[in-house]
């Protein structure tokens, strides 16, 4: 497997720069180097705090830290890392221009007729709703906008440090004290060189999202078919989701989409009604999408110079394009091997929980953590190192909020925390609990399985556990509303019922009015049961629960 993030990287120039207008990032003040690593420079600076990127995991985080009680956070200094243009993470568009090719790897996997397959009022922070006349699924620009407008109401982007690159992490010190030394590229200034700073901190929080390294899977003899020419007929191609755009790209081809996830269906759902024949090739239980018009087909088997063979024996000669909606890989390379030697990345690694030395990756699970967030190894305390956003199958700016909160009052006492033995016990039941309902935990990873209901649940946990402790006043309510567990769980009977107020052009009668996340709320209730009327007389028509973009 090639190591993308390092072939990436390893194109960076090394130059040494003082960074002048931020003089708390001045490599040059060698004063306060310590192994050529700057410490703050303001002398009364009591604690500092990286976090690395501005996705909607990332901004929580700032946003939850500055909100601790103003005594509680004086003499702190945090500085979140962004390597992008702006803020957004997946929902901001690559820059204009061709896509690069692999080995490089596009910014984002977002592709011009995104629409959210869930409700927007599901998707957003507590009490920072979506503008009024939002459609209740909107295109992925609305969510790169509502990213934006968060970061600027909550007064978040003097803070942030965009066009800066985290390229390596590595702690110094032992399982009680020490400091990060981070290295740091900026980019993207007026004389287009490449700055490399170099300082301390004391905590580190990584946001850095889990759709951007794709996991492509290996099958005997595509190189033999891709090198394959065909009179009148288009290359042959390959191409994971995070390259897909467009699906005019497809127009009169057979493809293949592989896999039954998100993309997949999305992509199934875009492809299928322009391409010439589209097969869907899926694992034992899982189904196509619903409404793509798609041949379904079982795993691939392997590649010859002129066919596609599938596990049950079939044959597919006439195929242009293979699609792979796959998924992605969890690794975060600043903290791994060559740059640093945070954490081990292994697919093939025998540690398990307990018995890892060291934090690891083995590209599905990040372990071994405390809720999905804090790092329970012997070389660090836990609250050195926090993730933020590694949950799957949740509705993530909720959850990142609570996981935000959950860090930021950890990094303001770890006492909250319990103890490490405690916190690794917690872990392996957790990880027992998988297992007796027929799951191996290193494969299921960061998703939460129970449904929409064990995502909700495990939000409250981390806001209860904080009440309990008293860091947060216990107003006696659940921390995720009823309404959003509601929405969740009822997202494709709202999908069909917004598809329907499309088809009527109702979409200004249903909005009008609609603003505060209450009424958000409500138009949700009313919607739902709208729908649940008319499929009662008229019968569910079938939709694809994913909206066609203009
Ligand atoms: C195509 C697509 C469609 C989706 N649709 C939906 C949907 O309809 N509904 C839903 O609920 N969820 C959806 N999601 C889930 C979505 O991933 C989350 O909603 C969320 O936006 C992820 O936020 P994040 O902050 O965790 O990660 P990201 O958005 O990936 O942000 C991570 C940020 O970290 C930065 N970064 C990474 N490495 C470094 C570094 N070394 N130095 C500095 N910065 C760095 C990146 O540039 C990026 O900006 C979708 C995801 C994808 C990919
Ligand atoms: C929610 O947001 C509104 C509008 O910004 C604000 O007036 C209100 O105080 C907020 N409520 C809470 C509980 O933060
Ligand atoms: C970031 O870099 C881009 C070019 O890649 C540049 O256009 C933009 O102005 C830079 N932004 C900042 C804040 O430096
Ligand atoms: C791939 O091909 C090689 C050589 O032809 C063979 O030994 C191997 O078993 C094949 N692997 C798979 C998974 O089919
Ligand atoms: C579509 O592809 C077929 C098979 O190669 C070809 O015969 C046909 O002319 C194509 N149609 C269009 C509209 O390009
Ligand atoms: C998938 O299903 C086929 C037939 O339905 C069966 O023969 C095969 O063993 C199954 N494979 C797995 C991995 O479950
Ligand atoms: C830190 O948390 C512990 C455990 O909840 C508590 O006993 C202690 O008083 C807290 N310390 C401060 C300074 O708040």
């Amino acid at each position: 497997m090639v190591h993308l993030g390092q072939l990436v990287l390893s194109l960076l120039p090394l130059v040494f720069w003082s960074d002048q207008q931020n003089p708390i990032t001045n490599p040059l003040d060698t004063s306060r180097l310590h192994n050529g690593f700057a410490r703050p420079v303001d002398v009364t600076t009591t604690k500092s705090i990286a976090i690395v990127g501005s996705g909607s995991g990332g901004l929580a985080a700032l946003k939850t830290i500055l909100d601790l009680p103003l005594e509680t956070r004086a003499g702190w200094e945090v500085i979140l890392y962004e390597q992008r243009r702006d803020v957004g993470g997946v929902w901001l568009p690559d820059p204009p221009g061709p896509l690069p090719t692999l080995p490089d790897l596009p910014e984002s996997p977002l592709y011009p007729r995104l629409r959210t397959n869930t409700p927007h009022p599901t998707m957003t922070y507590p009490n920072f709703t979506f503008p009024p006349g939002t459609s209740l699924f909107p295109q992925w620009d609305a969510l790169q906008q509502y990213h934006a407008d968060y970061a600027a109401h909550y007064g978040l982007n003097e803070y942030i440090r965009l066009n800066h690159t985290v390229v390596s992490a590595q702690w110094h010190g032992h399982d009680e004290d020490g400091d990060w030394h981070i290295e740091v590229h900026a980019h993207g200034g007026d004389d287009g060189r490449e700055v490399v700073l170099k300082r301390t901190f004391d905590h580190l929080v990584v946001a850095t999202g889990h759709n951007h390294y794709p996991n492509i899977p290996t099958w005997n003899g595509t190189v033999a078919w891709l090198a394959g020419t065909r009179p009148g007929r288009p290359a042959r191609q390959i191409e994971h989701s995070i390259y897909y755009r467009n699906p005019e790209a497809y127009a009169n081809q057979s493809v293949v989409i592989v896999g039954a996830g998100a993309s997949a269906r999305d992509i199934a759902i875009q492809v299928s009604p322009v391409a010439r024949v589209a097969y869907q090739s899926l694992s034992n239980g899982s189904s196509p999408a619903p409404g793509a018009t798609v041949v379904p087909k079982p795993r691939i088997s392997h590649f010859t110079h002129d066919a596609i063979i599938f596990e049950d024996g079939s044959v597919l000669r006439d195929v242009d394009a293979v699609l792979l909606g796959t998924g992605y890989e969890f690794r975060v390379p600043f903290l791994c091997s060559p740059h640093a030697s945070t954490m081990d990345t292994d697919p093939y690694t025998h540690s398990t929980s307990p018995t890892a030395g060291k934090l690891t990756s083995n590209l599905r699970y990040i372990f071994p953590l405390h809720r999905h967030i804090f790092s329970i190894v012997p070389n660090f305390p836990p609250t050195a190192l926090a993730f933020v956003g590694l949950p799957v199958l949740i509705a993530n700016a909720p959850s990142d909020a609570a996981q935000g909160m959950f860090v930021a009052h950890a990094i303001a006492n770890a006492s909250l925390l319990p103890s490490q033995d405690e916190m690794m016990q917690e872990l392996l039941e957790h990880e027992a609990i998988l297992r007796a309902r027929g799951y191996d935990p290193y494969r299921v990873g960061h998703r939460l399985l129970g449904g929409d209901t064990e995502a909700q649940d495990y939000q409250d946990q981390l806001v209860e556990y904080l009440k309990k402790h008293g860091v947060l006043p216990d107003d006696g309510k659940k921390y995720v509303e009823d309404w959003r567990r509601f929405a969740r769980l009822d997202s494709q009977l709202l999908a069909r019922a917004w598809k329907r107020v499309e088809q009527l052009r109702e979409e200004a009668y249903w909005l009008a009015g609609v603003a505060t996340e209450a009424e958000w709320a409500d138009l949700m209730y009313r919607l739902a049961d709208w729908q649940r009327d008319w499929e009662e007389e008229h019968g569910q028509v079938a939709f694809a629960g994913a909206f066609q973009a203009e």
